[in-house]
C-alpha cells in the first residue's frame, strides 16, 4: 500500500500543503467542511498534473489528492495526517480525538498550528495515542517556504518526532525540531520581537512605516536571507567571532532601551494608516506575487530551488495576499 496522507482543512495553509505533499508523490486525501471543497480539490489536483507535465515527471513520481466526505474517511488510511483546520483551541482537541479515533494505529498526527501546543490538543487522547500528536508548523506559504517547526509535547514519542521530520524532508522541507513546547515556538517569537520594535519606532515617530521597510529590505533582511543571527555575529566579530562581537558591540547595544509600545487600536493608529497609505487599504495580489517571486529566486540562489519551489496553482494561492486570510 502506498504512504497516504491526509490533510484536514483546505484553507490557505491546508491547500498548500495538499499540493506540496502530492507534488512530491503521496497520495493525499483532502477533508474540509466548506462548500466549494470538489471545486477546491479539483484545481489542486489539476495544478499537480500541470506542473508535473510541465517539469517530465513520470506518472509513478507523482502523486494525487482526493477529496473525502468526512474526517474519518480522510484519515482511514492516512500514515500522516497534517491539521490546518481553524486555530481555536476548543475545536482543535475535538478534531483531534476525531481524527485518533478513525486512525491507524501508527499514524503520526501533526498540527499546523501557531500557537496551540500539541499538549493542549492531546490533552484527552489516550496515551497511545497523545504520543503520535506533534506540532508542524510551517511558514506561510507552506509549498514556498523550507522551515516546518517540529514541535513535541511532554508525551511525544522519540519516534513521532523523527518520522515528522523524515516526512516533512522527503517534500524537500527543511524541518527543525524544538526541545520543548514555548508559547510562538521559534520563528513566531522571532518575528514577534522584531514587529514591536518596528511598531514602537513607527508609533514614536522615529521613522515612517515605509522607511522602516526599506531599512529591513536593504539589510538585515538580505542578510537574513543568506546567514541566521549567530553566524552573522560570528562572522561580524573579527577573528574572535562571537566573543569580539560581543565585546565590542555588546555592551552598547545592551544600552538600548524600549520606547513606548501601545498594541490597541488607539496605539496603532499612526502605523494603520501610514502603512495603508503606502502599500493600499486591501493587500494587493501583486504584492503577494512579487513577494513569493523574490523568495523563490532567494530560495534558488541558495540552491533550495527545484519543483517545491515553482510557481504553482492558482488554486493554490486562492487566498494569498486576498486579504481574506491571516499570513505570517
Ligand atoms: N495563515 C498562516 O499564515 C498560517 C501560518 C502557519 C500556520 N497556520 C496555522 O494553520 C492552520 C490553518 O490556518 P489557515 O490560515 O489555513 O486558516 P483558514 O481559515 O484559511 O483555513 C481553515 C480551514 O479549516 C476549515 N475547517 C473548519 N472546520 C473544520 C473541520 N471541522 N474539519 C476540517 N476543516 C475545517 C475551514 O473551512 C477552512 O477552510 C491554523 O491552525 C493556523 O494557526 C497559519
Amino acid at each position: 500500500m502506498s504512504f497516504s496522507v491526509a490533510v484536514i482543512g483546505a484553507g490557505t495553509i491546508g491547500r498548500s500543503f495538499a499540493w506540496l505533499f502530492a507534488r512530491s508523490g503521496y497520495s493525499v486525501q483532502v477533508f474540509d467542511p466548506r462548500g466549494d471543497l470538489a471545486e477546491v480539490v479539483a484545481g489542486l489536483q489539476a495544478d499537480v498534473s500541470a506542473d508535473a507535465a510541465a517539469h517530465n515527471m513520470l506518472a509513478s513520481e507523482l502523486g494525487s489528492i482526493s477529496l473525502a466526505e468526512s474526517v474519518e474517511a480522510a484519515v482511514a488510511d492516512a500514515s500522516f495526517v497534517q491539521e490546518s483546520g481553524p486555530e481555536d483551541p476548543q475545536a482543535k482537541p475535538k478534531l483531534f480525538a476525531q481524527i485518533a479515533a478513525a486512525a491507524p494505529l501508527d499514524a503520526v498526527f501533526a498540527t499546523s498550528s501557531s500557537t496551540i501546543p500539541a499538549s493542549l490538543i492531546a490533552h484527552h487522547l489516550p496515551a497511545e495515542a497523545a504520543a503520535r500528536v506533534i506540532v508542524g508548523h510551517p511558514f506561510n506559504p507552506p509549498h514556498l517556504m523550507p522551515l516546518v517547526e517540529v514541535v513535541p509535547a511532554p508525551a511525544t514519542g522519540p519516534d513521532t518526532v523523527e518520522r515528522a521530520l523524515e516526512f516533512y524532508r522527503s517534500c524537500g522541507r527543511e524541518p527543525v525540531a524544538l526541545n520543548r513546547e514555548v508559547r510562538g515556538f521559534v520563528g513566531n517569537r522571532l518575528q514577534n520581537a522584531l514587529m514591536k520594535e518596528a511598531i514602537s519606532l513607527v508609533a514614536n515617530g522615529v521613522i515612517s512605516a515605509p522607511d522602516l521597510d526599506a531599512v529591513m529590505k536593504n539589510s538585515l533582511g538580505l542578510r537574513w536571507s543568506a546567514v541566521g543571527q549567530f553566524e552573522a555575529m560570528h562572522l561580524g566579530g573579527g577573528d574572535a567571532g562571537i566573543r569580539g562581537f560581543m565585546h565590542h558591540i555588546g555592551a552598547s547595544f545592551a544600552k538600548i532601551g524600549d520606547l513606548p509600545l501601545d498594541l490597541s487600536d488607539a496605539g496603532m493608529a499612526e502605523v494603520y494608516s501610514q502603512v495603508e497609505e503606502a502599500y493600499g487599504e486591501t493587500p494587493s495580489r501583486a504584492g503577494a506575487e512579487a513577494r513569493d517571486r523574490i523568495q523563490r529566486s532567494v530560495l534558488e540562489v541558495r540552491g533550495q530551488g527545484g519543483a517545491h519551489s515553482e510557481e504553482c496553482s492558482a488554486a493554490v494561492q486562492a487566498d494569498q495576499g486576498s486579504g481574506q486570510t491571516v499570513a505570517w
